[in-house]
């Protein structure tokens, strides 16, 4: 039998490398992502298929979807969208060009790549679409507007897709970890210096200890996990017959699930507001 194949983003480093180097260990097929010419040299010699890709931009994308299926024969059995930033600062810091910036690679990118593959996985009967959301994609925290409002927009895309998607034998499901040991930390760090102005905001001191957090090494934060802990609930998704909707990965990820459904949205409120302060600390 053929190897079951899946398209994998942002392969570059953290839980889209795990995941690609720990399906290819498992015998699928793997077409790891990334952006950078040293990044794909990086995955071909650790014996992955490596295709350049930007989701940022809707013409990288068609050409990877073009080169993937000219090599598998015009199928696909499993997509995990992964690639995705963190773009820190308050909402009133945000300009509409760095806002838009979230969504083009963390939302439009997704959307845009796998509605590519969808048509793929009907005519096949069936697929596996797999999204990387977060904790941030259903409890807010301070200063993570941007990436929370990218993250919930996920969400809402996965369970109208879900729905949509019934009766065609492909498969949507999320996956919402907590901390996780990746390099997502130091990008955010970099978007941060990059896209806001610190000094003008009525934030500035607030970030100066933000900074510190992020500039920070070791664990971002308690109960953080490494990568292997979400290519557990990939491989699941892809091998098992009714895959769940929802994959949360850590404790805080569970934590805060329960806790959306049982607390008040003024007491959660709290909460989270302390859990912000501490990160900030
Ligand atoms: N780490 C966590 O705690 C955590 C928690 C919840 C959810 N997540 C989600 O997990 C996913 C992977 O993040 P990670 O933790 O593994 O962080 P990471 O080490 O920073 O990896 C992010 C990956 O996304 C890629 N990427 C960024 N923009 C891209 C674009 N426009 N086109 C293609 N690739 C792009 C990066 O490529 P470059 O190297 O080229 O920048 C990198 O390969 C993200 O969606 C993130 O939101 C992470």
């Amino acid at each position: 039998m053929d190897r079951k194949s899946i398209l994998i983003t942002g392969c570059s480093s953290g839980i889209g490398l795990c995941v690609a180097e720990g399906l290819l260990r498992r015998g699928y097929r793997v077409f790891a992502t990334a952006r950078k010419t040293a990044d794909l040299e990086m995955l071909a010699a650790r014996g992955l298929e490596s295709l350049q890709l930007d989701v940022a931009d809707p013409e990288s994308i068609r050409c990877t979807v073009d080169e993937v299926l000219r090599r598998t024969g015009g199928t696909l059995y499993a997509l995990f969208n992964n690639a995705g930033y963190g773009q820190p600062g308050a909402v009133e810091d945000l300009r509409r060009e760095v806002l838009r910036a979230q969504f083009e690679t963390n939302v439009f990118g997704t959307v845009d790549l796998t509605n590519r593959l969808i048509p793929v996985m009907r005519a096949q009967g069936g697929g596996r679409i797999i999204i990387n959301s977060s904790l941030l994609g259903y409890v807010s925290l301070p200063f993570r507007g941007a990436y929370n409002a990218s993250k919930y927009a996920l969400e809402g895309i996965a369970d109208t897709l879900r729905l949509e998607l019934r009766g065609s034998g492909i498969r949507v499901a999320l996956i919402e970890p907590g901390p996780i040991t990746s390099r997502f930390r130091a990008n955010a760090h970099e978007m941060f210096k990059r896209h806001v102005d610190a000094e003008a905001s009525h934030f500035r001191n607030t970030y100066r200890a933000m900074e510190n957090r992020l500039a920070k090494p070791g664990p971002a934060a308690p109960f953080t996990l490494p990568p292997e802990a979400v290519l557990d609930k990939v491989i699941h998704i892809l091998e098992s017959d009714r895959p769940r909707i929802r994959y949360p990965v850590t404790f805080p990820a569970y934590l805060f699930a329960v806790l959306k459904r049982l607390l008040p949205g003024r007491t959660l409120d709290r909460v989270l507001g302390q859990v912000g302060e501490g990160e900030n600390r």
